[in-house]
């Protein structure tokens, strides 16, 4: 058992991370993906809130290629964690200095001009760096007309390497036609200006899950799988991703029981009232662990494979659930809040939210207990 710094040791909420479905999650994407596709594994944002370290030993153990995070510091997680492989900076250098991120071979993803002069500022030697293209998600990127204006600035900054270019999907998980049937056009177009200029530019990126499951878009030599590495289908018309299995169990056990009367108001507000003789059981997970406030009165957890309820407000520490229905149930018996047979996609839509936020909201107080070998 490997309980994280800081977390509770005594409390049995806990998140089990099943590295085994990991790593056939990862053999799925690798499928799709095909022959002549490298696979460069999302793990920032603490793997989606599964554990950026042992998640990356496990995708490297499995033979990914590369890895990609948000920050820098991310990276240097990693780095200090001694995982080999290319690690990339999707959300770019930010203030990092150019000499740390070469030192430790970490490749930011670049798309101003002044992160260019950032780095050759800060720089005693060569770095690798990946050229974003804004295809039509008007978020990081060069847009398409100032392209060939910022590739002559490129070119006065020859500590600067460029490998690859890349972009991000905004509608991949849509039918082809329309938003990225045009994406797609856009970065072709552009990465062969980028090629054409920089003939050594290698890498091309752009299909994220959705992309791998859905699309068949070719044209690229890399892939940046995230969210089906954990077993969560970015959209339910995927039927590819059934295969998929979740990685993350968030579970708990019940904390106390207690029958009440018919009129009986239950949580904050009382806007749940038992509208029978009930038997309810509260629950020692609640907002401050990720279990989101928006899932009071909504969501349903499950015991011993039934589901049942959640009735009142979430609290900070707390939920109650209704299991009037499960007369056996007893104290410390385990309750399952999102995981194999409670889709956390699911769980998600109750909160009006998706898999992603669900995830990374586990909080740190939450201990991730890992499953499966390294
Ligand atoms: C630039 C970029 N590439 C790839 C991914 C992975 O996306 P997904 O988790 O949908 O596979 C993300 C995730 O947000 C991203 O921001």
């Amino acid at each position: 058992m490997n309980k994280a710094k800081f977390s509770n040791q005594f409390r049995e909420t806990v998140a089990r991370v099943d590295l085994t479905a990991l790593r056939e999650n990862l053999a799925l994407a690798r499928e799709l993906a095909g022959a002549g596709v490298s696979l460069m594994g999302v793990v920032k944002a603490q793997a989606y809130g599964h554990g950026a370290v042992p998640v990356a030993q496990t995708l490297v153990a499995a033979g990914i290629e590369a890895l990609a995070v948000a920050t820098p510091e991310e990276g240097l997680e990693l780095r200090a964690a001694g995982l080999p492989t290319p690690i990339f900076i999707l959300g770019g250098p930010f203030g990092a200095p150019g000499d740390l991120l070469a030192q430790n071979n970490l490749t930011p993803v670049v798309f101003t001009e002044a992160q260019l002069q950032h780095l050759q500022n800060t720089l005693s030697g060569p770095l690798k760096i990946h050229l974003k293209i804004d295809s039509g998600m008007t978020r990081l990127g060069i847009r398409p007309e100032q392209l060939n204006e910022f590739l002559s600035v490129l070119k006065k900054y020859p500590q600067l390497i460029l490998q690859g270019v890349l972009t991000h999907l905004a509608s991949a998980d849509e039918s082809f036609e329309g938003a990225t049937a045009r994406q797609y056009e856009c970065f072709y177009e552009a990465q062969e200006r980028v090629k054409k200029e920089f003939p050594d530019v290698e890498w091309v990126h752009m299909a994220n899950s959705a992309a791998l499951l859905g699309q068949k878009l070719g044209g690229y030599n890399w892939a940046r799988p995230g969210i089906m590495l954990y077993g969560a289908n970015p959209h339910p018309r995927f039927t590819t991703a059934q295969r998929l299995r979740p990685v993350m169990s968030f579970e708990t056990q019940i904390l106390s029981l207690k029958s009440v009367p018919a009129g009986t108001a239950v949580s904050y507000g009382g806007e749940w009232v038992a509208p029978r003789p009930s038997q309810i059981a509260v629950l020692p997970v609640g907002y401050a662990d990720g279990y989101l406030r928006a899932l009071g009165n909504r969501a349903e957890v499950m015991i011993e494979g039934k589901r049942v309820p959640v009735v009142g407000r979430v609290c900070m520490d707390l939920i109650m659930i209704d299991v009037t229905q499960i007369p056996e149930v007893r104290l410390n018996q385990r309750v399952l809040l999102w995981g194999a047979g409670l889709p956390v996609e699911e769980v998600a839509a109750w909160g009006g939210t998706i898999s992603y936020e669900l995830l990374c909201q586990v909080s740190g107080r939450v201990p991730r207990i890992y499953e499966g070998g390294r």
